[in-house]
């Protein structure tokens, strides 16, 4: 049993605002795990803060030609209060960009130095000769060596999770200016993580094998197989922690170094505030840390971060790492960039005080083992049918009829019958059920047996039916509704990790203590409520949402996307003016498709053969995630045929189709509005 548990969750970017994305996969189940622990009487630490420094900050400033400063400013307050709105406990959130977090990291960075952990090496690294700069992370953007997908970044391919160094990207590309760029050379201190192969194979694919999520099991173990590799930690660049040592001038801390330090600083500004010690929490043995995060940190929580606090000698390593897989939106991945996403200031604008819904919805839904959807269907029937019918429901009668029976005083309960007995019997198993399924990070599981208290409640009532009862057996009704009384007292207890705002206003209405009945007292079949304590009014916990505020939901996700395509449109600079001459030399022709072939291992290329005037010919295109093969059959395109063949993935692509996007960001054909226009036709 540990004595104490130190609980993380992925502290947040601080370029842009939160969406529910980010709460399904990280901070709801973050808070219900840590929330419960409470409930238990345990010692918690919930820790968190704003991951202020890298490159991500540094673009967003230089786009909106505002400062750093200003941008994590900003959205550190947005980000702020969102958590605080949606009950998110955190028991500290921080900032990496404070003056304690600067320091921790620093003293961390000298121990390994010291330790002489580091390999310092001079070697050529990508410079973009038009920036001027040295491009790491996602100053840089390529095809990923690993799984060929084509925007992976410098420093990790977000599409198989692989952590890189900008000289492995393949075609690599500036995101500053656009430019190939060019080798120089510079000095970075490396983490050996191939010397930390044995640990990592021992600690998590021995030790870990049965109690890690198969996700993120199965990943580590992949990347173990192909082999680690040393990964360097510093960066050139002037938006960060400057490296503490000599000889490092210009050079700060690569932000995936500094980042997961934030856990400790914050946790020492929390200790600091609270008169506490901040050691035990990180470096004995009897604590248990627990980081939360989603997919796309895999690789930080479970190889690099622990190889540094390995190393440091002085740190204990994570229990366990339960990272979710994504939720998408109505069917697509959310993306901030095409504003594919549901803001969470803005949802709390349009569903005011219905923060439980969400984190309802998000729980019984989250991408635990996969993948998953959300939609603003299920959100709806979830609430209708779910959390109004059977929550809502159960609680209101019990609390009417109680006010119209008995002034709202709770009845003694007489001899209990069978029927009574099943019930708080059943009732009395839950909070282990929901207490291991908690444990054990299954949260859907969780959120279902919770509502399956609220569902025996009602049916239980429904059975007994005291409203017929009333008339012939007053006195049986009074057990009858002091049990439903203990059951709605269960509730207000149980649901609280999930629904801590329905908690607080269901203890409310039953005039019961926020603080002071546990989930043992449940366990035990303690009196939960008792006679002649006097309830509080009702009120209605959760309300039906029509089918009208749902649309308007799905309008304006589709009219954002298409403001943000507008907008970006506008933004995209001209090109440079060209002469009829040059424009004379390309030979465009009508083209169409009468074969489609997706190519093997990879995510977007399709393999066409399509029909000019009298000639087949072969082309490769990068459509296969915007189409079908079959769909494309007949298709008549524009193409681009005296291009120079190129191959790709060994095939010889003879031409190009000539594309545009719609707003959506999915490919559409440029090709001629009159279909009985033949193959092969010039375009002039
Ligand atoms: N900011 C990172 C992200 O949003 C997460 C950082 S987690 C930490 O993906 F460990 F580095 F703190
Ligand atoms: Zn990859």
């Amino acid at each position: 049993m540990p004595l104490r548990y130190t609980v993380t969750a992925a502290l947040p970017y601080t370029n842009g605002p939160i969406h529910i994305g980010h709460l399904a996969g990280v901070y709801i189940p973050a808070d219900i795990y840590c929330r419960y622990l409470r409930a238990k009487g345990k010692d918690v630490a919930f820790i968190c803060g704003s991951d202020e420094h890298g490159v991500a900050i540094a673009l967003k400033a230089k786009k909106e030609g505002k400062t750093p400063k200003q941008i994590i400013d900003y959205y550190d307050q947005i980000i702020r209060n969102s958590f605080n709105s949606f009950g998110i406990a955190f028991d500290h959130y921080s900032r990496t960009s404070r003056e304690i977090h600067h320091k921790t990291a620093q003293e961390f960075f000298k121990i390994l130095y010291d330790k002489e952990i580091f390999e310092e090496k001079n070697s050529e690294q990508l410079f973009d000769p038009e920036a001027k700069q040295f491009l790491a992370d996602r100053f840089v953007t390529g095809t990923c060596p690993i799984c060929q997908n084509l925007n992976a970044y410098g420093d990790q391919c977000e599409n198989c999770g692989s952590s890189l160094s900008p000289t492995e990207l393949i075609s690599p590309k500036s995101t500053l200016s656009g430019a190939k760029p060019i080798l120089k050379k510079t000095k970075h201190w490396y983490l050996p993580l191939n010397k930390f192969e044995d640990f990592i194979q021992k600690w998590i694919l021995e030790e870990h094998k049965n109690d890690w999520k198969p996700n993120v099991y199965g990943q580590v173990k992949s990347w173990v197989t192909n082999g680690l590799k040393s990964r360097a930690v510093t960066r050139d660049l002037d938006w960060g922690i400057k490296v503490p040592v000599k000889g490092a001038d210009g050079k700060v801390l690569y932000v995936w170094f500094d980042a997961p330090i934030g856990y400790i600083s914050s946790t020492k500004e929390w200790a600091n505030e609270k008169g506490l010690d901040w050691k035990p929490y990180w470096c004995d043995e009897d604590t248990q840390l627990v980081h939360f995060i989603g997919k796309d940190n895999i690789v930080f929580h479970c190889i690099i971060f622990p190889v540094m606090l390995k190393a440091s000698e002085q740190y204990i390593l994570p229990e366990n790492v339960p990272a979710n897989e994504f939720l998408n939106l109505e069917g697509q991945k959310i993306s901030t960039s095409k504003n594919w996403a549901v803001w969470l200031h803005e949802y709390l604008e349009e569903f005011p005080n219905q923060q439980d819904v969400l984190r309802y919805v998000l729980s019984a839904n989250a991408p635990e083992t996969k993948d998953n959807d959300f939609t603003w269907e299920e959100f709806q029937a979830r609430n209708n049918n779910e959390l109004v019918a059977i929550f809502g429901n159960f609680i209101n009668r019990v609390m009417v009829l109680s006010h119209k029976y008995y002034n709202g005083l709770v009845p003694e309960s007489g001899k209990r019958f069978k029927e009574d007995i099943n019930v708080l019997e059943e009732m009395a198993h839950l909070p282990k059920k929901i207490g291991d399924a908690i444990e054990n990070f299954r949260f859907r599981e969780a959120s279902q047996k919770i509502i399956s208290l609220a569902r025996l409640g009602n049916k239980y009532l429904a059975d007994a039916e005291p409203w017929k009862l009333i008339k012939t057996d007053p006195e049986r009704v009074k057990t009858i509704m002091n049990t439903a009384l203990q059951i709605s007292s269960g509730l207000s207890i149980l649901c609280e990790p999930v629904l801590p705002f329905t908690s607080v206003k269901l203890k409310n209405m039953l005039n019961l203590d926020q603080k002071t009945l546990g989930w043992d007292a449940i366990e035990t079949k303690k009196t939960l409520i008792h006679p002649k304590h006097l309830l509080g009014k009702t009120s209605l916990l959760f309300q039906l949402i029509d089918d009208l505020q749902m649309d308007t939901q799905r309008e304006k996700l589709k009219k954002s996307t298409l403001d943000n395509y507008l907008e970006e449109k506008k933004l995209a600079p001209l090109k440079t003016k060209t002469s009829y001459k040059d424009f004379d030399t390309l030979d465009i022709q009508v083209a169409e498709i009468i074969q489609a072939k997706k190519v093997e291992k990879t995510k977007k290329l399709m393999k066409l053969t399509v029909r000019l005037d009298g000639e087949e010919r072969t082309v490769v295109s990068g459509i296969a995630r915007d189409f079908d093969e079959e769909e494309l059959i007949g298709k008549k395109v524009s193409l681009l045929i005296n291009l120079n063949p190129r191959k790709l993935k060994g095939i010889e692509s003879q031409g190009m189709i000539l594309l545009g996007e719609n707003s959506k960001g999915n490919f559409v054909f440029i090709g001629p509005e009159d279909k009985t226009i033949p193959s092969g036709t010039r375009i002039k």
